[in-house]
């Protein structure tokens, strides 16, 4: 199967990975939009552009199915993107509504983009939940520059919450801070959610091509971070 997905950057890596410890046998094509990122800043006209560009894009590659691994556009975009093509397309953030409406809670906690906090999206499908925009740490993350403070900052009224749900899929990159700063919380990571909520053909062959708008030695070292297998690697 030949799968694509897309982030404005590391984040759509983080759920790339996820897929690979489970279907590690599929033709994979990733786009990156990091000349536009953070994605999380920009309007929605902004963002529609982007992605009738990426899914044009993914046409031309005749992809089997795109994944939206993306929280912004995935709160933002997801009817528009499914207009736009005949292609099945999978957003990130309706397996993680879908999980936790099945689950006992007192508290809900979000962090996201300011664009997917002020869709509500979780707020509108889920209820008990306080939605909280951190738009320090896709920067923080892109940058390689953690300010643990700032995570800290952002945590300390919410010690007795019972969901945490990381609503960017960059987060995933602070969950070791995240641990360590809370104690009963269960955090959720939505490419983790994802894997568990779709049933993929695994093929008898490997192949991972990495696109991205804008490269440099930092995303480089940080994708090798997160990817251990081979891939190829393309500016466009
Ligand atoms: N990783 C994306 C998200 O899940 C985009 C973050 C950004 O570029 O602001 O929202």
């Amino acid at each position: 199967m030949k799968i694509g997905l897309f982030d404005s950057g590391l984040g759509g890596i983080n759920v790339l990975n996820e897929l690979l410890k489970t279907y590690p046998n599929n033709e994979y094509i990733y786009y990156g939009d990091t000349k536009n990122l953070p994605y999380g800043n920009k309007t929605k006209e902004e963002l529609l552009s982007f992605a009738k560009e990426i899914i044009s894009f993914f046409e031309k590659k005749q992809v089997d199915l795109i994944i939206i691994a993306c929280g912004t556009m995935s709160s933002n975009c997801l009817k528009e993107i499914k207009e736009m093509t005949s292609i099945k397309v999978i957003d990130i953030i309706s397996p993680t509504i879908n999980y936790l409406k099945e689950k006992e809670y007192n508290k809900i906690l979000v962090f996201g983009t300011n664009r997917t906090i002020e869709s509500h999206i979780f707020s509108n499908k889920l209820s008990n939940v306080i939605e909280i925009p951190t738009p320090e740490f896709v920067p923080m993350i892109e940058n390689n520059n953690i300010d643990e403070n700032i995570i800290k900052n952002y945590l300390k009224d919410y010690q007795n919450i019972d969901y945490l749900i990381l609503g960017c899929t960059h987060y995933p990159l602070l969950i070791p801070y995240f641990n360590k700063l809370l104690n009963n919380t269960k955090i959720i990571d939505m490419g983790k959610v994802l894997i568990k909520n779709i049933n993929l053909s695994n093929n008898s062959h490997n192949k991972i091509s990495l696109y991205f708008t804008k490269i440099d030695n930092n995303l480089k070292s940080n994708i090798n971070k997160i990817i251990m297998m081979n891939y190829s690697l393309y500016e466009i």
